[in-house]
């Protein structure tokens, strides 16, 4: 289990005294422009309505998505915490994102302007998409995928990635996308644990003006030989060569390209698995997310309509996240085509080939909203307002945040840099686990505060409570745990039915508990503090301390690792490893010039057990960790040395004089960060 946070819960890994003071201190509000609230999707009504009747209102949010047998029943919740919404009603979610729109009449209208890094583009209508996401259903069930199958999807930010989620959900084959920046060892692990028949790779994609490699991960992970994978289907992107494996590898532009391009979707239970999506936890394995069909997708459909203004017929769209974390599934893959949108994807980072390049894009597509994470804001803060300042970002009416809190000076920066102080800004809360946003502005009701995701969206119920489960009250902190069920809610650990209870139910028996600490303020406004467990946020990344910890282990010179997530200016958190070395490794160590070799080695270990984003900012070699009597790391106190701080209190440590080791050691240790 994780560390408690001793007496003030939130403050283990977010701001914490003098810094929350100054945090809640931030006085400016930003009510929304008469104009902008004239012209809004939601009002302040909408409230009114969820509150005298909340299971009707998601009801009436349901049946905004085509049914293909409507549902009679709204939630089913006596076999909770396993909720059922919707459940007698069918549907499909690929008939939903792309055909009903062509049979609308909307063929023509461009659901996605994609950008490829080295700037080749591609435009694809809803008629586009609606024959390709047809052909790729037709390939899938040529090589033999059926209907809860679960399909692999490992792929660059192509429009390839979007076609074969829809194509899965058109049959009704649950996929689960692996993000291509993670090791063909954590690509394995995926494939195992959600049995996948088939898996979907490209050849490579563009990175930092370069191709890198994507298939040889994939054939690492199925060099195992213990997966069900039977195909294992190549998209051709940047033309490297690959190795070749017959009878399993098929080329996606061979089997796809010719295969019929109509396609008769498969209407599934509302309760049918749409997708797994692996996130961190607080144990060394990744949790695989499931969510089902009917209530995901309603969640997703009205949460991108009401909280970004959505307007289908004029707005040009744009999340600037990957389809491997949730934020792309539910704000690029479904509830933008849900709703008929216009996005704009772009394959490549923001420094490609220059630091100005996203503004460029907002500039030549006409983006109107903008979704971004804010550790890319902090960055182009830090590049300076004179790069955003050569484009014209007059288009743009909504911006947003997501993935890790933002702090007030970067949310007034991007308001008034990239919004041209304009724009209403909203910082939108969610989690894998609950499959849209749940606690936001709604840009044409709430006065915005800087720095706080304030209210729970209509038809959301969200609580601060204290130890024992009761609310806060205003003007306190507390954990922050969500109080009723909802559509989107997940359904499960996949294949883990106990550590979905155990994780997410147990602690405050009723609610769930979403990790996060909170505060609500004078007002009631809910302000993120970050998690209380031991999840890291990492540039908007959820990485487990306890994953990277038994990653170094597994190296053969650890004895023992401990990881913890210490603040970054621009990535919110970092990834720093206490590590005790065995003792051959030690010698090895103290070896003039060999010290750095071994830290070099170990993150080395760690971008191939996990991937990039794991990669340690410093590891340091310690003689000792600091450990309770009952044996447990104290984290606490490793965050206070990578933050440079004071050590707190260390009366509970097994050892009180193992900090002052560790101190003495690092000083003239020559395994200092690297
Ligand atoms: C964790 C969920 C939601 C999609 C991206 C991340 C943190 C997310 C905010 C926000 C403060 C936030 C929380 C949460 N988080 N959005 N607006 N303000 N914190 O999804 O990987 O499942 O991570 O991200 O700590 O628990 P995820």
């Amino acid at each position: 289990m994780s560390e408690t946070p001793a007496g003030t819960p939130g403050t283990t890994a977010g701001p914490s005294g003098d810094a929350l003071e100054n945090l809640l201190a931030e006085g400016r509000r930003f009510p929304p422009s008469p104009e902008f609230a004239a012209q809004a999707n939601a009002g302040p009504d909408l409230y009114a309505d969820a509150a005298a009747d909340r299971l009707g209102f998601w009801a009436a949010r349901a049946r905004e998505l085509t049914w293909e047998t409507p549902f009679t029943e709204v939630l089913d919740w006596s076999g909770a915490p396993r909720a059922r919404w919707f459940a007698d009603g069918r549907l499909n979610a690929a008939y939903n994102a792309v055909d009903r729109h062509v049979e609308a009449g909307l063929g023509d209208r461009v659901a996605i302007h994609w950008e490829g890094e080295p700037g080749d583009t591609r435009t694809l209508t809803y008629a586009d998409l609606q024959r390709e996401v047809s052909r790729a259903a037709n390939a899938l069930e040529a090589l033999g995928v059926r209907t809860g199958d679960r399909v692999a999807i490992y792929l660059p930010l192509i429009p390839e990635a979007i076609v074969a989620m829809l194509a899965c959900a058109r049959i009704g084959a649950p996929h689960s996308v692996v993000f291509g920046g993670f090791s063909a060892e954590a690509l394995h692990t995926r494939i195992l644990d959600a049995e996948a028949s088939l898996v979907i790779t490209a050849d490579g994609g563009y990175r930092r003006g370069a191709p890198s490699a994507l298939k040889p991960a994939v054939d690492e992970a199925l060099a195992h030989g213990d997966t069900p994978v039977r195909h294992v289907l190549v998209v051709r992107r940047t033309a490297q060569d690959v190795d070749w494996t017959p009878g399993r590898d098929v080329w996606w532009h061979e089997a796809v390209d010719g295969a019929a391009d109509v396609h008769a979707p498969v209407a599934v239970e509302a309760e049918h698995p749409l997708f797994i999506l692996y996130t961190s936890g607080t144990t060394g394995k990744p949790k695989g997310i499931f969510h089902t069909t009917g209530g995901y997708l309603t969640q997703a459909a009205y949460t991108h309509s009401v909280v970004f203004d959505l307007k289908p017929d004029t707005d040009v769209y744009w999340c600037t996240a990957d389809v491997g974390w949730v934020t792309g599934h539910t704000y690029v893959a479904y509830g933008p085509l849900l709703n008929g949108a216009t996005q704009v994807l772009y394959e490549g980072t923001p420094d490609t080939p220059h630091k100005g390049r996203w503004w460029e894009l907002v500039q030549k597509y006409g983006v109107t909203i903008l979704y971004t994470a804010p550790t890319a804001i902090r960055t182009f803060m830090k590049w300076g307002e004179d790069v955003p300042a050569r484009f014209d970002l007059s288009s743009l009416r909504v911006l947003g945040s997501v993935g890790e809190p933002i702090n007030p000076e970067a949310w007034i920066w991007y308001r008034r840099v990239i919004g041209g102080d304009r724009t209403p800004v909203v910082d939108t809360w969610w989690q894998t686990e609950t499959g849209g946003i749940m606690i936001s502005p709604l840009p044409g009701v709430t006065r915005a505060k800087p720095g706080s995701a304030q209210v729970p969206l209509p038809g959301v119920s969200a609580e601060v409570v204290n130890e024992a489960g009761e609310p806060v009250g205003n003007g306190r902190g507390g954990y922050l745990v969500l109080t009723e069920p909802w559509p989107g809610m997940l359904r499960g650990i996949w294949g883990d039915e106990r550590r979905f209870a155990d994780t997410y139910w147990s602690r405050f028996p009723g609610f769930y508990f979403a990790g996060d600490g909170a505060k609500k303020d004078d007002d009631g406004d809910v302000w993120l503090l970050g998690r209380v467990d031991d999840v890291m946020n990492v540039s908007g990344h959820r990485l487990s301390t306890t994953e990277i910890e038994s990653a170094l282990v597994s190296h053969p010179w650890v004895a023992e690792a401990a990881v913890v997530g210490a603040s970054d200016e621009t990535t919110g958190q970092a990834v720093v490893a206490f590590v005790i070395l065995r003792a051959d490794a030690v010698e090895r160590a103290d070896e003039p010039g060999e010290g750095s070799d071994v830290v070099a080695s170990l993150r080395a270990h760690v971008v191939h057990e996990i991937g990039p984003i794991a990669k340690p900012r410093s590891i340091l070699i310690v003689p000792e960790l600091p450990k309770t009597r009952s044996g447990k790391i104290m984290r606490r106190l490793l965050r206070d040395v990578a933050e440079h701080r004071t050590v707190g209190d260390v009366t509970t440590l097994a050892d009180t004089s193992v900090m002052d080791m560790i101190s003495a050691g690092l000083h003239g240790s020559a395994a200092a960060p690297a």
